[in-house]
C-alpha cells in the first residue's frame, strides 16, 4: 500500500503506485478535465508526467499526490505541491507551487478545496514555505475561483506565456496567485 501523506475529513492524500496512477489516468485524462492543460495526453506524455511527479517526490519530499475519497477509496485526482518550473515563469522557479486536478464527477463538492487546504498546511507547517504560488490559464475560472477561496491573491506582474503550449489554442496567458505563510496562518 502506498504511504498516506495527509488525511482530511473526507479525503486522503497518498503517494502514487501503479494501480492508483492507472485509475488517475482513466478518470482524469479526459477532454473536460484536460481542457486548460493542453488536452488529452498520449501514453508517452502521461508516462513523462508520472516520471516528473516521482522526481519531485524524490528531490523535495513533496509532489502532486493522489487524492482518494475515504468513503469508498475512489481516486478523485491529484493535489499537492511542487517546485515551480513552468517554462515562461522563470522569476518564480523554485518557489513552492500548489496544484490540483480532479475527475469531472468530483467537481462542485468542495473536494479540491479540502485537498488544497491540506496541501497548504503541509507547505507551511512541514516544508517551511514562506510563500506558496499557483498558476492557471486566464480562462480557467474554476481554478481561479479555488485560488480566491483559499485566500490567494493575484500577482499580475507575474502573468506569463507558458511555452509548453504553442499555438492559437494554447491556454495562455497563465495567471499567478500567491499566499504567504503569515496570510495563511491569519485565516486558519
Ligand atoms: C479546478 C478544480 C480542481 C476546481 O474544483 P471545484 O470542485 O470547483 O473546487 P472546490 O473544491 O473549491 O469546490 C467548490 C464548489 O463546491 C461547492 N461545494 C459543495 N459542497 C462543498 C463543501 N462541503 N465545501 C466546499 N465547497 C462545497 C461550492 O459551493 C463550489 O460550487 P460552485 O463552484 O458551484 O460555487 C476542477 O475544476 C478541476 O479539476 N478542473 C480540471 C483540471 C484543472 O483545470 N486543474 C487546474 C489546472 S491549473
Amino acid at each position: 500500500m502506498s504511504a498516506i501523506v495527509a488525511e482530511t475529513e473526507r479525503l486522503r492524500l497518498r503517494e502514487w503506485d501503479e494501480e492508483r496512477w492507472a485509475e488517475f489516468l482513466r478518470v482524469t485524462n479526459t477532454p473536460a478535465v484536460m481542457q486548460w492543460l493542453g488536452g488529452v495526453g498520449d501514453a508517452a506524455q502521461m508516462a513523462a508526467a508520472r516520471a516528473r511527479l516521482d522526481t519531485y517526490m524524490a528531490d523535495h519530499g513533496f509532489t502532486f499526490w493522489a487524492v482518494e475519497r475515504r468513503a469508498d477509496d475512489a481516486i478523485l485526482g491529484f493535489c499537492g505541491l511542487k517546485r515551480a518550473n513552468a517554462p515562461g515563469a522563470e522569476p518564480l522557479h523554485g518557489e513552492v507551487e500548489v496544484g490540483w486536478r480532479l475527475r469531472e464527477d468530483a467537481w462542485g463538492q468542495g473536494y479540491a478545496k479540502e485537498a488544497a487546504i491540506a496541501s497548504l498546511d503541509l507547505a507551511f507547517d512541514r516544508f517551511g514555505a514562506e510563500r506558496v504560488i499557483a498558476f492557471t490559464a486566464a480562462g480557467n475560472a474554476p481554478s481561479q475561483g479555488l485560488m480566491k477561496r483559499l485566500g490567494m491573491r493575484r500577482l499580475p506582474e507575474h502573468d506569463f506565456e507558458d511555452t509548453r503550449f504553442p499555438g492559437d489554442a494554447a491556454p495562455n496567458p497563465q495567471v499567478t496567485f500567491a499566499i504567504t505563510a503569515a496570510e495563511w496562518r491569519a485565516q486558519r
